[in-house]
């Protein structure tokens, strides 16, 4: 299943690099991070970004940054009120993070993580800069293989269990079917039960059905699907329906995040109507 899965989902990697070079334009992350096909698909997409944000008030990068802020934000309370010094970010693509959180908490250890191709090409990017180290490394993962060396079992296996753990995912959870991602959480949820406490933190785009931007929310989601080859399904119609689908998977408390209510402390431009990306802080133990 890890071979055939691994092809199936190698199609999403590219859009790392259009997320990376969005990092990368609003000062999260330093040049080495800018890859040239991530300032080329911006280029090409950016007529259809400022035709949603003239039309109907969606600004696509606000709503990118609204979600890895929120996460970061997260990330700051865990590390600094909960003693988190271990984090493993899944699906880590070309995000700036890892780089930003290991410069600012010198005792934190920085697991990331992706497919092996874009796994290799982040440690290559980090050690080309003299990043990488004992304190910030990269793994190759596949969040599909249930066991075997790319396995999620694998990845966590090197960590202190002893010591409270934090996992990240970002731009991962609704590029997968239902079934897929909810069997992946719960596999993590399972692993994560080995440690006195663990928190989860990613970001999804439920289905909205009452949002006044539904129908351009359809569409811009059917273009992410056709410009990465694949599907994009929206995942549960509300708050309440998240919590219960993390509970499901084995986490006990569950947090749902609206990011567009915190744009003021964030630093960002609020937009127009209901917010359209959650952030989910799942925990088990403690
Ligand atoms: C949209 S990018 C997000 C990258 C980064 N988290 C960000 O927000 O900029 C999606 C990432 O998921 C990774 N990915 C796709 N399928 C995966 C899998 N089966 N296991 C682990 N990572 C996967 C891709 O390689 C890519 O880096």
């Amino acid at each position: 299943m890890s071979e055939r899965t691994r092809v199936d989902s190698a199609h999403i990697s590219p859009s790392a690099h259009y997320t990376g070079y969005v990092w990368y334009r609003h000062r999260l992350s330093e040049p080495a991070f800018a890859t040239s096909m991530g300032r080329s698909v911006h280029a090409l997409l950016r007529p259809l970004t400022w035709g949603a944000r003239r039309l109907f008030g969606l600004d696509i990068e606000q709503l990118l940054l609204q979600r890895h802020l929120t996460i970061d934000a997260c990330l700051s309370a865990a590390i600094e009120q909960g003693g988190v010094r271990q984090v493993v970010e899944i699906a880590c693509g070309l995000s700036p993070r890892g780089r930003r959180f290991t410069q600012r908490y010198a005792q934190l250890r920085y697991l990331e993580a992706d497919l092996p191709p874009m796994a290799a090409r982040k440690r290559l990017l980090l050690h080309g800069a003299g990043w990488l180290g004992g304190q910030h490394q990269v793994r190759g993962v596949d969040i599909l293989a249930a066991q075997g060396p790319l396995s999620l079992a694998e990845l966590l296996a090197g960590l202190d269990h002893n010591e409270p753990v934090l996992v990240i995912t970002e731009g991962l959870v609704n590029y997968f079917e239902l079934p897929v991602i909810e069997a992946f959480w719960a596999r993590l949820a399972e692993l994560l039960g080995q440690f006195p406490t663990a928190t989860y933190l990613t970001e999804l785009y439920p289905d909205l059905r009452e949002h006044p931007r539904y129908r351009q929310l359809r569409w811009g989601v059917g273009l992410i699907g056709r410009l990465t080859r694949g599907n994009y399904p929206l995942h549960y119609r509300d708050d309440r329906q998240i919590a219960e689908g993390f509970e499901r998977c084995g986490f006990p408390s569950v947090r749902v995040l609206d990011p567009a209510q915190r744009v003021a402390s964030l630093g960002l431009l609020a937009m127009r109507g209901p917010g359209l990306v959650r952030v989910v802080e799942a925990r088990l133990g403690g």
